[in-house]
């Protein structure tokens, strides 16, 4: 299977595992696409959804599928959403297409965060993959400063504005041994809005594509 067809798989699974009637929290990025077209397939048993960028909204709409404010709900049965690393531990890096703040803040709300990944995503470590921080503009030296310090290398992603209209320093090079202090670390540094590790609140379920089917993967507690 190529890449795309993987994508497709695991998209089509986790449409599949959906709960009747609910509100899905959807998320962004070419496998998040997936999962939505697959959605827009039985969007008569979805009640309504939350997107984590404006690009997934339209996405949404486009196919006839009603999407709320997330202030508008109360709770969410499930996010469904991709990553650019998972971990065995389900610790992702994510933000390759920069929409990390409004996805950390929907699987926020989200009851249980379902990934969905081809298998060229799982990861024994961290890292490989440059960490996207979002910063205030005004803030973007020092925090490419203090990153330094905490051995990365920061680039600024050139030409791309969040929907919340702020910056991305894609981080290389760092040595994630402790993802969950990291991020935690990150996140107090001053401008940054967040950080693309998602440790201390990783996937509950790993839907993975791999040459052989998809695996179910469940986070051990
Ligand atoms: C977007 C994300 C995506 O989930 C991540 O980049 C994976 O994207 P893709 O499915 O295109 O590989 O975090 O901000």
């Amino acid at each position: 299977m190529t890449q795309d067809e993987l994508k497709q798989a695991v998209a089509a699974a986790a449409v599949e595992r959906l709960p009747l009637d609910a509100i899905i929290g959807v998320g962004t990025g070419s496998t998040a696409n997936c999962f939505i077209d697959a959605l827009a397939e039985r969007k008569r048993s979805v009640r309504a959804t939350v997107a984590s960028s404006q690009a997934s909204a339209e996405r949404l709409r486009k196919h006839g599928i009603m999407v709320l404010e997330l202030n508008e709900v109360e709770s969410l049965p499930v996010y469904v959403d991709g990553a650019d690393e998972i971990d065995a531990r389900m610790a992702m890096i994510k933000g390759g297409g920069g929409a990390l703040t409004r996805e950390k803040i929907v699987a926020a709300v989200a009851r249980q965060f379902v990934c969905i990944a081809d298998q060229s995503k799982l990861v024994d470590k961290l890292g490989r993959f440059p960490l996207p921080i979002e910063v205030i503009p005004m803030a973007r030296a020092h925090v490419e400063r203090e990153m330094r310090a905490l051995g990365g290398e920061p680039r600024l992603r050139t030409g791309f504005t969040t929907d919340n209209g702020n910056q991305i320093l894609d981080v290389h090079g760092l040595d994630i041994a402790d993802a969950v202090a990291l991020e935690t670390r990150i996140d107090h540094i001053a401008g940054v809005v967040s950080n693309g590790l998602f440790a201390r609140r990783g996937a509950d379920v790993l839907i993975l594509g791999t040459a052989s089917g998809v695996r179910i993967i469940e986070r051990s507690s």
